[in-house]
């Protein structure tokens, strides 16, 4: 069905972009597309090869297709029409209505990101990026993951050049786990006062599933001044929560682990699909988890020449298709990746 869906939207860009100033281009266009021997009549005959469950979304698609060709032939005809009126001294028409250009829509993880970045810049945060190809020792060591250590097992890795044994391991090169290399990106070449957005893209060695895949995005976030505590982080994300899912939703806190920050939290926002009462997205527990968090943990700032005595931080890392399913209430992660125009078109 996949090769057939293909098929009918080139077929509609084709249309779309089909134009015709002569009767004779016209009349193509009819046999083309519209006429009996045309190309959706073709299409139509193809109904029998589709698997029968899908036949009924296959058939919506064409009856889609066909009603684009016919309006697109309407509006060429009259056009041609008016054109030969114009040719005969009257001036042009101009009440004829326009040819329609095909318009996609903003990818669903694209608008979450914009709204992420809306609500985080109207309180101060700026932007700041790095490569997606990192090495260990942005990605790990610089995080207080010591070398060798089980932490470091938490984040399965795509390793893209291991050095031999023997070697230190901090040269070796990986995709990242984690936009928290981009922390230390940042504050290796940035003095405090720092508040910014880290957006991007992080890959982990895992198999893709409907929650879990090994391509995803993530924003972290960082502020690191003097006298920043834990109530500024908890206000910060109790803020985001509310901006993002709504001024009911409820935001709690539990303690975690991440070697970069000390102390660490998980936070936990209500569930939007089940308002709390719980459900199976929320494990029938009523919460569902956003980001972590914590304040960073002074041997990070060290390792990037950031006086610890005299400055304090915070940072947090969430997912933006966590967010997205959570906002949209999308069951499955792989959606965001298939390309399917039903799913797409409905943002
Ligand atoms: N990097 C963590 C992960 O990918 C998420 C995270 C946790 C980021 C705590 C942070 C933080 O900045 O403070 O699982």
């Amino acid at each position: 069905m996949q090769e057939q869906l293909s098929q009918v939207n080139q077929m509609i860009a084709e249309i779309q972009d089909f134009q015709a100033d002569t009767k004779d281009k016209l009349e193509l266009f009819k046999s083309n597309y519209i006429g009996k021997k045309g190309a959706i009549t073709a299409l139509f005959d193809q109904i029998k090869e589709v698997a029968p469950e899908s036949r009924k979304a296959f058939g919506m698609e064409l009856n889609r297709l066909k009603e684009i060709a016919q309006e697109k032939f309407k509006i060429l005809s009259e056009i041609i029409e008016a054109k030969n009126e114009a040719g005969s001294s009257k001036p042009t028409d101009l009440t004829l209505p326009f040819i329609p250009n095909a318009l996609g829509s903003i990818h669903p993880l694209v608008q979450t990101r914009a709204r992420i970045v809306e609500i985080f810049e109207r309180i101060g945060f700026t932007q700041s990026e790095a490569t997606e190809i990192e090495d260990d020792y942005h990605n790990f060591t610089a995080l207080n993951f010591p070398p060798n250590h089980p932490a470091r097992e938490m984040q399965d890795t795509f390793f893209i050049e291991k050095k031999q044994a023997g070697n230190d391991e901090q040269s070796d090169i990986l995709l990242r786990t984690h936009t928290s290399s981009v922390q230390i990106r940042l504050m290796q070449k940035q003095k405090p006062p720092i508040r910014s957005l880290m957006i991007g893209r992080v890959y982990r060695n895992e198999a893709i599933s409907a929650r879990a895949h090994c391509l995803f995005h993530q924003v972290e976030g960082l502020y690191v001044d003097e006298k920043v505590g834990f109530a500024d982080l908890k206000q910060t994300l109790y803020h985001f929560a509310k901006e993002m899912f709504g001024k009911d939703t409820k935001v709690r806190y539990r303690p975690s682990y991440f070697p970069f920050t000390e102390p660490s939290a998980e936070i936990d926002v209500t569930c939007l699909i089940c308002k709390g009462k719980g459900c199976n997205v929320c494990k029938y527990s009523g919460w569902v988890e956003i980001a972590g968090s914590g304040m960073v943990h002074p041997n990070v700032l060290e390792n990037c020449g950031i006086d610890s005595e005299k400055y304090t931080g915070f940072a947090f890392g969430m997912g933006i298709e966590r967010v997205t399913m959570l906002k949209y209430q999308i069951k499955d992660l792989r959606l965001f990746t298939e390309n399917d125009v039903r799913f797409l078109r409905q943002f």
